[in-house]
């Protein structure tokens, strides 16, 4: 029997009775099922409660695909405010380390108000057209190849150290126009960010945590400070820094520091993870890994599937800013409520068949991992390129491929997802560039 979402006091009026509040009362966002597969974890909601209240992490819980869609609509009635907001609130000894080091992270483009956010984007927008795209496509190929070629004699390797993990970074800062002499701080500071705004650290972690987010906000600063003495530099965050002088109202110096910092992220970690879970996917589905080395030209709908069926952002986050209905649930003023696109793009009622893999599905493009609305993900042709230029690659010139036995590991946290490790072996005896170098 469908149990109505419609009482917002369900979980907690009817605690200890109704299973389906119980499951709304357990659910974590930090451990257990929504850790090991969070599509898998909310299908009691997407069936039975679509928006609930999690008293565990203080927000509702959205899980349907055209509920998480209404939600990204109306970035007025629910603001993407929150959207950077630390997930577990700083601990006084983590904040007082924060603030010796001037740590401000404030508004970027991601977590924006309208009016200031559109202006913004248009202000930005330039360097994100096709033409730019082009440029970028060579040097993504001309890494990918350089990387294989020092593994492809191997016949085993870690696909995220070997690959995945650098070459995003490097085409990241590139795109951005950062220097690049500094690449082996960022990964901690990568996941610092990460576990400081969608982790749940223990009050311990959260002071070392909070070293290295302040260690990268500084950082951040003295690339700002190097780029500014080169006025003639290339890259979106030489064209954000001079639009800054031009129009300081708009691009304003908070927002430089701001997005120089979580940019780094933003444009790496998401397209890193992503090709991850993508190989790690494909791999584990024989058939779509082998039908696509026989026939290219099904790779771009197979990224998409890949991002549908495990994108790596499972999960985002939007306020209130009046009272609103999801569903056919009432919410107040200020709720926050944490979209989680994994869940939505796993749901029945918009992709048949949801839970199965499938590289010919028709609507995978529909899948909901880069956001939806007037802030939807600026780099997703980026993204999509890179892990395209991946596959061609691999497919290419390692077919006979196959995931190794091994635990697959993940940072916990509510948002970012893919595996810390993917092991990969083949017989080198049978690459194909040997019978024909
Ligand atoms: C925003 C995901 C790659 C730059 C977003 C959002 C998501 C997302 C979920 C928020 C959307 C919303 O609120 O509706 C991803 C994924 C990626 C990826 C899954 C890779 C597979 C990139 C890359 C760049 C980038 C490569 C830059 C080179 C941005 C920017 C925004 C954004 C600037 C803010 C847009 C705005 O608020 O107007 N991304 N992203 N992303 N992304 Fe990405």
């Amino acid at each position: 029997q469908e149990i109505s979402g419609g009482c917002p006091m369900h979980a907690a009026a009817s605690a200890g009775g109704c299973p389906v509040s119980q499951m709304a009362e357990a659910f974590d966002a930090f451990e257990g099922p929504y850790q090991i597969d969070p599509a898998e974890a909310l299908r009691w909601s997407r069936d039975q409660l679509p928006v609930f209240y999690s008293p565990k992490l203080g927000y509702w819980v959205v899980s349907r695909y055209e509920d998480i869609k209404t939600v990204f609509r109306d970035g007025i009635l629910f603001s993407p405010r929150n959207v950077l907001e630390k997930i577990t609130p700083a601990t006084p000894e983590a904040m007082e380390v924060l603030k010796g080091y001037g740590y401000a992270m404030n508004r970027t483009m991601v977590n924006e108000d309208e009016p200031a956010h559109m202006e913004r984007r248009r202000a930005l927008m330039d360097h994100f057209i096709p033409a730019n795209l082009e440029q970028q496509q060579d040097m993504v190929r001309r890494l990918t190849r350089e990387k294989m070629d020092a593994f492809i004699n191997d016949g085993r390797v870690d696909l995220i150290d070997a690959m995945l993990y650098e070459v995003p970074l490097n085409v990241a800062l590139h795109f951005l126009g950062v220097p690049e002499d500094e690449i082996a701080v960022l990964r901690n500071f990568s996941v610092a960010h990460s576990v400081n705004t969608w982790g749940k650290p223990t009050d311990d972690e959260q002071v070392a945590i909070a070293h290295d987010v302040g260690q990268f906000w500084e950082y951040a600063g003295k690339i700002i400070e190097k780029m500014k003495q080169e006025p003639e530099g290339t890259g979106w965050m030489h064209e954000t820094i001079r639009k800054n002088a031009e129009m300081p109202d708009v691009v304003t110096d908070s927002y430089v520091h701001s997005m120089m910092m979580a940019i780094i992220v933003a444009a790496h970690e998401t397209t890193s993870l992503a090709s991850a879970n993508m190989f790690k996917t494909l791999l584990s589905n024989r058939e779509a890994w082998d039908d696509i080395c026989a026939d290219p030209s099904l790779i771009p709908n197979a990224v998409e599937e890949c991002l549908r069926y495990a994108g790596s952002i499972v999960a985002w986050r939007r306020q209130t800013t009046a009272p609103a209905r999801v569903g056919d649930v009432d919410l107040p003023e200020g709720a926050k409520l944490l979209i989680v696109q994994a869940s939505g793009n796993q749901d029945e009622r918009h992709f048949e068949d949801g839970d199965k893999f499938d590289i010919y599905r028709d609507n995978a493009v529909d899948h909901l991992t880069f956001g939806y609305g007037s802030h939807q993900c600026m780099g997703k042709n980026i993204g999509r390129m890179e892990m395209r230029i991946f596959l061609e690659e691999m497919t290419r010139r390692l077919p006979h491929l196959r995931l190794a036995e091994q635990e697959f590991t993940y940072l916990p946290n509510t948002s970012f997802r893919g595996p810390d490790h993917v092991w990969v072996e083949w017989d080198p005896a049978l690459n194909p560039e040997r019978e024909h170098p």
